[in-house]
């Protein structure tokens, strides 16, 4: 790939991108998104095939933890060895306790013919307000059937009765399976310097491809115009948070110190 033709390639934030003499390099960034969900006053809720987790299905987790994950972002330069010790590796550390206290609140769903565990949703305390959704994955055969969200939504009251105010979760900004998730679910991504930059990165880059291909209707450049003004704001906002030393209100990392960049 020649320079010119790398430059006119879309910036994809979740991808670092370098070109060195000829070869373009693409590798994934691992960046985490903070998300949060306040709890207040969510419905119980209850479902045939959903139950609270056992310490007996540590085995069965790891194996549909696996099967979810093989293909993901997270992993996507692992070697499928390295995949299938990561699975075991985290769902030990969860009935461990080594990311924290387990909670009641964790859920799996089971299949109905055979009552294996198709999907999990496990919590963690985070602090005394805060619970983190450790983790979450669906068996790929049974995605896109409302699982993860029935999971999830079966657990919010638990986790608001035992005095949880908020739901922490994170994803990988290049799983866009799990953006689209929790964005569907009613998360609010948590503002970000990092993430603020690269976003206007990512428009900068669309506009100046339009501009060169001359592609672009009004209506489209106008609405770009708008978002990039909008993003310029918000990173002159958390710029100057940085500035005054207020660094939590710039960084989501630093308001919830959790410095692991793997999933989930
Ligand atoms: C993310 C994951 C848990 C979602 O589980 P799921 O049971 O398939 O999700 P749901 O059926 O509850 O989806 C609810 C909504 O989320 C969004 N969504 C889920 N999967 C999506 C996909 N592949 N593409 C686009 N949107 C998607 C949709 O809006 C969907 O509603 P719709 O089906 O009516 O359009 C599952 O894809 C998974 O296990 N992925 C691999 C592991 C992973 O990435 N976990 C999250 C790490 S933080």
């Amino acid at each position: 790939m020649t320079r010119d033709e790398f430059r006119l390639q879309p910036f994809d934030p979740a991808w670092k991108q370098s070109w060195k003499e000829g070869v373009a390099q693409f590798t994934p960034r691992p960046l985490l998104v903070y998300a949060t969900l306040p709890l207040t006053n969510p419905p119980f809720r209850d479902s045939d095939d959903v139950r609270i987790v056992r310490a007996s299905d540590q085995k069965e987790l790891t194996e549909c933890f696996h099967a979810a994950f093989a293909d993901s972002f997270e992993y996507c330069d692992y070697s499928p060895g390295k995949i299938r010790g990561e699975a075991k590796k985290n769902i030990a550390e969860y009935f461990g306790g080594q990311r924290g206290e387990p909670l009641d609140a964790s859920r799996v769903t089971l299949d109905r013919t055979s009552n294996r565990p198709t999907g999990a949703a496990l919590f963690t305390g985070f602090d005394a307000h805060v619970a983190k959704l450790e983790m979450l994955f669906v068996h790929p055969k049974r995605q896109r059937t409302g699982l993860a969200t029935r999971l999830v939504a079966g657990s919010l009251h638990s986790l608001a009765k035992a005095g949880y105010q908020t739901l922490l979760s994170t994803f990988m900004l290049g799983n866009q399976t799990s953006r689209r998730w929790h964005q569907r679910f009613g998360f609010n991504e948590e503002p970000d310097l990092q993430l603020a930059t690269l976003h206007l990165k990512r428009l900068h880059s669309m506009r100046f491809l339009q501009q060169h291909a001359s592609s672009a209707a009004p209506a489209e450049e106008a609405l770009l115009g708008t978002s990039i003004r909008h993003w310029e704001t918000e990173v002159t906002r958390l710029e100057s948070a940085l500035a005054q030393g207020r660094d939590t209100d710039a960084y989501a990392w630093m308001r919830f110190r959790i410095f692991s960049d793997r999933p989930a």
